[in-house]
């Protein structure tokens, strides 16, 4: 399609601690990051390189909060991939119709047993009732309880980016590819607030990394664009036959 793209979410919370109970201002904050994030008007976007303007796009995709449900638990931490938070059988609580609604899980993740910020599922790669993002609730938002130096929302942005197909910028491999063609081939993930230019050291590839793109692994104030390649990636799934199709009436 065409224009803005509207995505409902549904937000479900779930804490043994009440700081993990996160109040619905905290939620709204996450909610107006992915509206500035995915309509180019965050604040930061006038940082981007004059290198990368050109490449730099408007998702035009808005998200209006239709819910929030709540849940206390004594699990004190969930296994990210095994995503028994997605259901209320297993101590968790529902998707509601991921056909047409973003379904996002505030929670204390792990992965390995480490803690990690979020987990979003790709298009098709799990079952429809678990088709959605997680995210910890210390990086949630932009008020309330967070943890320096993601407490900017753009865990979530980067998760989103996930459920809309997107891939790591690094490929996830050493000087992988992201399948996208404006985007840089990074040699791996980079973490911190890399100065500008880091140049690539991949073969044949000398040009300066993306390190500002909301798909790597930088701190969230040093994160703050998408391209157009990756949004014509991401459109792709509201198309006729794409996987999010059901999102458009
Ligand atoms: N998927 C990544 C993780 O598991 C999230 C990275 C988010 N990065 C950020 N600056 N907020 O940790
Ligand atoms: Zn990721
Ligand atoms: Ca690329």
């Amino acid at each position: 399609p065409s224009g803005n793209i509207t995505i409902p979410v549904f937000v479900h919370v779930i804490y043994s601690q009440s700081n993990e109970n996160i109040s619905l201002e905290q939620i709204q904050s996450q909610i107006d990051v992915l509206n500035r994030d995915f309509n180019a008007i965050n604040t930061d976007f006038s940082s981007i390189p004059s290198v990368f303007q050109s490449v730099a796009a408007d998702f035009q995709m808005s998200f209006v909060l239709k819910g929030v449900d709540r849940r206390a638990s004594t699990q004190v931490i969930w296994d990210a991939r095994a995503e028994l938070y997605k259901s209320y059988s297993t101590g968790g609580l529902d998707a509601v119709s991921t056909n047409n609604t973003l379904n996002i899980w505030v929670c204390n993740l792990s992965n390995s047993g480490s803690a990690i910020l979020g987990y979003g599922t790709s298009p098709g790669s799990v079952d429809p009732t678990q088709d959605g993002v997680a995210v910890s609730p210390y990086c949630f938002g932009t008020l309330g309880y967070l943890n320096y130096p993601f407490d900017a929302g753009r865990t979530t942005t980067h998760e989103v980016g996930h459920w809309l197909n997107l891939i790591h910028i690094w490929g996830n491999a050493s000087c992988g590819t992201d399948l996208v063609d404006d985007t840089p081939v990074h040699p791996t993930e980079n973490y911190f607030c890399p100065s500008f230019p880091l140049y690539s050291t991949c073969t044949g590839q000398n040009q300066i990394q993306m390190t500002m793109n909301y798909m790597d692994y930088t701190d969230d104030r040093c994160m703050f664009m998408f391209t157009a390649g990756q949004k014509a990636r991401a459109r792709a799934l509201f198309e006729p036959n794409g996987y999010r199709r059901g999102f458009v009436t």
